[in-house]
């Protein structure tokens, strides 16, 4: 069941073009959609694991056609890797919910679908008392658009590794 899932999601995935694809960064291997995955169907937000850094992911699906993609990681005092420090300047245990991926299928846009997951994640931010955090590429006018419309608020730009120029974006 999780094994097809994935390969749906991978599938989903293939479709992104160019654009998205820079807006995306790398594609995940079906191995860690798995993962993601099978996280998010174990995810207790009564009893939240103590590993510092839990990647997850959820799907979308209009008559059994996953036509949407999220992942999102937990943070639990986790600790900033060195490009973290470097490029986002962060000294302290990172305590947060990370949107790290968000896909729709190209003909399944402007319908919402986008605004949903944001929704969820804030839903499931809230429940475990974090706040949400993103990071978004500076022309994601799309992406920054639904998140300014769900009241997150820019934080500060960044540069990334490859020269993006990159906003940080935060939601209480
Ligand atoms: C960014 C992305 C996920 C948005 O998905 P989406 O499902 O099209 O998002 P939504 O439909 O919620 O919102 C998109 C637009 O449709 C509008 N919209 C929302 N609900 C709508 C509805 N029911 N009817 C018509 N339009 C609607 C929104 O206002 C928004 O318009 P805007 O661009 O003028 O602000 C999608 O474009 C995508 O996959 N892009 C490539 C990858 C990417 O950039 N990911 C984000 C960085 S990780």
């Amino acid at each position: 069941m999780m094994n097809n899932l994935s390969e749906s999601v991978k599938e989903l995935l293939n479709t992104a073009d160019s654009k998205d694809m820079y807006f995306l960064g790398r594609r995940p291997s079906i191995k860690q959609i798995y993962n993601e995955l099978t996280n998010f169907e174990n995810f207790d937000k009564n009893n939240i694991s103590n590993k510092s850094r839990t990647n997850m992911g959820t799907t979308c699906s209009l008559d059994d056609r996953v036509v949407g993609y999220n992942s999102f990681t937990i943070m639990q005092n986790a600790s900033p890797t060195p490009y973290e420090k470097k490029a986002l300047d962060m000294g302290s245990n990172l305590n947060y919910f990370y949107l790290r991926k968000l896909f729709v299928h190209p003909d399944f846009r402007s319908q919402g679908i986008g605004t949903k997951f944001i929704k969820q994640n804030m839903k499931l931010a809230k429940g475990i008392d974090k706040h949400c955090i993103a990071d978004i590429e500076k022309n994601n006018y799309n992406m920054i658009n639904i998140l300014i419309a769900q009241g997150f608020n820019e934080d500060y730009n960044w540069e990334s590794w490859n020269g993006k120029n990159m906003v940080r974006f935060f939601h209480d």
